[in-house]
């Protein structure tokens, strides 16, 4: 059985010791699976910059391009906020994007049974609940590496393109579809084709797409009106597909709708299976916390959890990871990242070796 080559990237704030917690996971994996899991720890975001003045270290992105997929801790210091954007700790991420040309990013995120406390929704939003997952082009729009910004007039005006072919939108519809097919069979496509050309072409595309899928429900959305119905009706919402720039934006909006936006991951996936994997929030102001043994873990095995059906194609796994996230909220255990009225606060180091433990478990009982 095969062995997996997986690049761990602590990044800055929080991120070592929520590495420190994937280590642990990945050692119960490589225990109770038939599988190895080699770790490569890189320097890089941060680090990088401390270490090497640049935050992707070119021997880094060698090292990431040998393995099969890339785990990233966090990118959140304000000690890089004052660089200018080419050299800050997000274009480590912009570069790896490019170098394993990821193409849609999947954000899968739900209201636990027992947490829509947590969320700031009343009560009345949400009696349909939330499951949802959001998948974002991450090919084409204003990010793309392929269309660079441009400053014009010594620096009084800049411009960033907004492009799309069809090729990409097709790509981010295989993905959504597919996933659709898996869960409740919707798919909401959320553009601004009243106004925008690129907008006008991923409707068309999606449209046509679509019609391979005759099992999948799809509707099309404004996404400025979508914006207002994500938080009337969450539960209204299935798989969401939508362009690079609105989704980086629409998923912050869905993940604090959660009110828990620690306990989710987020994939970026190539179409040759590889992928880079974070928790859901790559930048939330985690200074204060940062170094206390306070972040809650289930976050980044939320993205572990992605990493093992999306790059390893081992669905069991995969869910052997969310019994895991499930029976440790189903126990009561939090830590002090997130109070949870009623449950006992433990450090990330304990909520790490209780994660492992169970999962060694868990995998004696059902033989994966
Ligand atoms: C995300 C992040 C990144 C993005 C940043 C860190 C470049 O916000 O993954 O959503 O905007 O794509
Ligand atoms: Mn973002």
């Amino acid at each position: 059985m095969a062995d997996y080559s997986i690049a761990l990237i602590p990044g800055d704030t929080v991120g070592p010791e929520l590495i420190r917690q994937a280590v642990k996971i990945f050692h119960a994996l490589s225990a109770c699976s038939e599988h190895f899991f080699h770790l490569e720890i890189l320097t890089a975001c941060g680090p990088g910059i401390e270490a090497f003045g640049c935050p992707l270290p070119s021997a880094s992105l060698k090292k990431a391009l040998r393995c099969q997929a890339v785990l990233l801790g966090n990118i959140g210091s304000r000690r890089y906020q004052s660089l200018p954007p080419s050299k800050r700790p997000e274009q480590a991420l912009l570069q790896l994007r490019g170098a394993f040309r990821v193409c849609a990013n999947l954000r899968p995120l739900k209201i636990y049974p027992g947490l829509a406390c947590l969320s700031p929704l009343k009560e009345s939003y949400l009696t349909n609940g939330m499951d949802l997952v959001v998948v974002r082009d991450l090919q084409g729009g204003m990010f793309s590496p392929a269309h660079p910004t441009t400053i014009k007039n010594e620096g009084k005006s800049a411009g960033d393109l907004e492009y799309y072919s069809e090729y990409m939108v097709r790509f981010t519809a295989k993905i959504a579809f597919h996933l659709a097919r898996h869960r409740n069979k919707r798919v909401a496509s959320l553009d601004k084709s009243n106004v925008l050309a690129s907008s006008l072409l991923w409707r068309k595309t999606i449209t046509e797409y679509a019609r391979s899928f005759p099992d999948i429900s799809l509707t099309h959305q404004y996404i400025d009106n979508a914006s207002m119905e994500v938080i009337r009706n969450p539960g209204a919402f299935d798989v969401i597909v939508t362009s690079n720039v609105f989704g980086d934006i629409l998923s912050d909006e869905l993940t604090q709708l959660t009110g828990a936006p620690c306990l989710f991951g987020s994939a970026e996936l190539a179409a040759d299976k590889r992928g880079l994997y974070t928790p859901n929030q790559l930048h939330h102001s985690c200074e204060e916390i940062a170094g206390k043994n306070i972040v809650h873990p289930l976050g980044i095995l939320d993205a572990i959890r992605l990493l093992l059906m999306y790059s390893c194609s081992r669905p069991d796994l995969s869910a052997l990871l969310s019994h895991v996230a499930a029976s440790v909220i189903k126990d009561r255990l939090t830590t002090p990242e997130l109070p949870i009225p009623g449950f006992a606060d433990i450090s990330t180091d304990e909520m790490g070796d209780e994660i492992a433990n169970r999962l060694l478990r868990s995998s004696q009982n059902e033989h994966p």
